[in-house]
């Protein structure tokens, strides 16, 4: 049954906010555990359809998957039932696509399926080819699968990324661990995400260096062992909850929420005016009752300012006292939120990759319609502070990112019910 969620603008948000741990970091985690036949024990971890997907992936492959708790998995591999990620569970999410390193490195081979596109961009997977087939991978691709062999092991290499790629870099680190000889990953992505990652696979015995810089340095070996580990608090909620606090004029702590993740989004946000205040570990945002300043963005991977907080961004702009300029340089269709937006009268116009946001006294609720995750919870951001009733439909893919949701911002205030959808 699809569901939508009712939101009535107009309160302003005061309270605090638990931050989950982060959906992109518990996911290649939970892929790590292929590398080794020993368990690998995830606390914090999200409930996200995301993570069952690939629970249920991890479950089809052989693992054997136990709940500690709500929010603790143990996962072990003793030996697989397959080496494949069928259509099925690749096309759900994209992500499942991490399977693909650990089982080719492990059990020198993987049948995995090509994702193909999404709603936010072609999304190739062409660069975790090109760096498995370098390091010795043989691979087919055939009927929408990647069939890749690597019968005698994988061995290290350089590897040049042309462009950032986060999953790409992951897949590739997991490759690599067990990798013959060493590997270099230049151009790598330096996301908090991917620093934490590579902290785990340390933990399991790998042999990493470089974190948090562009040049991430493996030297193989010849097992893993298991490892207990903390997912780290998701930066992508924080941001998002950010923006609630400073679209709605309230004041929201987040708790747990590491400044130091997001210094250039909360740069940007005191450049509009809002207040981000680091406070015993976690940060309280806040706005009086001045107006929100107009300021600039483009997208750019970490450091800069992360593409999966620019349709919450473009929210905040919508009610700014000027006009700003907000360009998406990472994915090619990011835009989708904003012809709901207009609907809501925004006035938002898109020139190739920069939107043209002139802000507006105030939006006016509506029905609407989600497209993408980052997408969906933004318009939920404007049906906060709309005049009146938002609809937001097919909200399956809030659920994919955020834990909780509406408990959340009920807890501060909102007035927001999840109800069912249409036939
Ligand atoms: C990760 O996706 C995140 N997902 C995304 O979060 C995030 O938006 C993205 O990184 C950028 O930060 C997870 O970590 C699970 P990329 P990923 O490879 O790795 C192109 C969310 O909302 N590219 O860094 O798939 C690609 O098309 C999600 O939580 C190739 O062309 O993104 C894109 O334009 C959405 N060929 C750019 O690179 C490749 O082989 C960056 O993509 C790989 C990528």
């Amino acid at each position: 049954m699809l569901q939508r969620m009712r939101i009535v603008g107009g309160a302003r948000l005061e309270g605090e906010i638990a931050i989950s741990g982060a959906k992109n970091l518990a996911l290649p985690a939970l892929a790590a555990a292929l590398l080794t036949d020993a368990p690998v024990i995830l606390s914090n971890v999200p409930r996200l359809c995301d993570i069952n997907s690939m629970l249920c992936l991890l479950d089809f492959i052989g693992c054997d998957i136990a709940h500690r708790d709500a929010h603790t998995l143990e996962i072990m591999l003793k030996d697989t039932k397959c080496t494949e990620a069928p259509y099925d569970f690749v096309r759900k999410m994209r992500a499942s696509i991490l399977v693909l390193g650990p089982l080719v490195a492990r059990f020198g081979h993987a049948k995995v399926s090509l994702p193909g596109g999404c709603a936010i961009g072609a999304r190739d997977v062409d660069l975790h080819i090109k760096a498995l087939e370098l390091m010795g991978a043989k691979i087919e691709l055939d009927g929408g699968y990647i069939n890749a062999i690597a019968a005698k092991g994988l061995c290290g290499c350089d590897i040049s990324f042309p462009i950032v790629t986060v999953t790409g870099t992951e897949n590739v680190l997991m490759a690599a661990v067990l990798a013959s000889g060493q590997t270099r990953i230049i151009n790598a992505a330096m996301e908090p995400e991917v620093v934490a990652f590579c902290d785990l696979l340390n933990r399991m015995g790998a042999k990493i260096s470089g974190q948090g810089t562009s040049v991430l340095v493996v030297d193989g070996v010849k097992t893993l062992g298991g490892a207990e580990f903390d997912i780290s608090p998701d930066r992508i909620e924080a941001g998002t909850y950010a923006i609630a606090a400073a679209v709605t004029g309230g004041r929201i702590r987040l708790k747990n929420c590491r400044y130091d993740d997001l210094t250039v989004f909360f740069d940007t946000l005191r450049e509009t005016g809002v207040c981000c205040e680091r406070n015993r570990g976690d940060v309280i945002v806040s706005r009086g009752e001045h107006d929100i300043r107009p300021c600039d963005v483009n997208t750019a991977p970490y450091p800069g300012f992360p593409t999966d907080l620019q349709a919450q961004y473009c929210v905040l702009m919508s009610v700014c006292s000027g006009a700003a300029a907000v360009t998406e340089t990472i994915f090619e269709n990011r835009f989708m939120h904003i012809p709901e937006l207009a609907r809501m009268g925004a006035t938002i116009s898109v020139h190739g990759k920069t939107a043209l946001i002139t802000g507006v006294k105030k939006l006016i609720g509506a029905p609407v319609m989600a497209t993408d995750l980052r997408a969906s919870v933004s318009l939920i951001l404007a049906g906060l502070i709309a005049d009146g009733e938002t609809i937001v439909n097919r909200i399956y893919h809030l659920d994919r990112g955020y834990e909780t949701l509406e408990q959340k911002l009920s807890s501060c205030g909102a007035n927001i019910q999840r109800m069912a959808g249409q036939r």
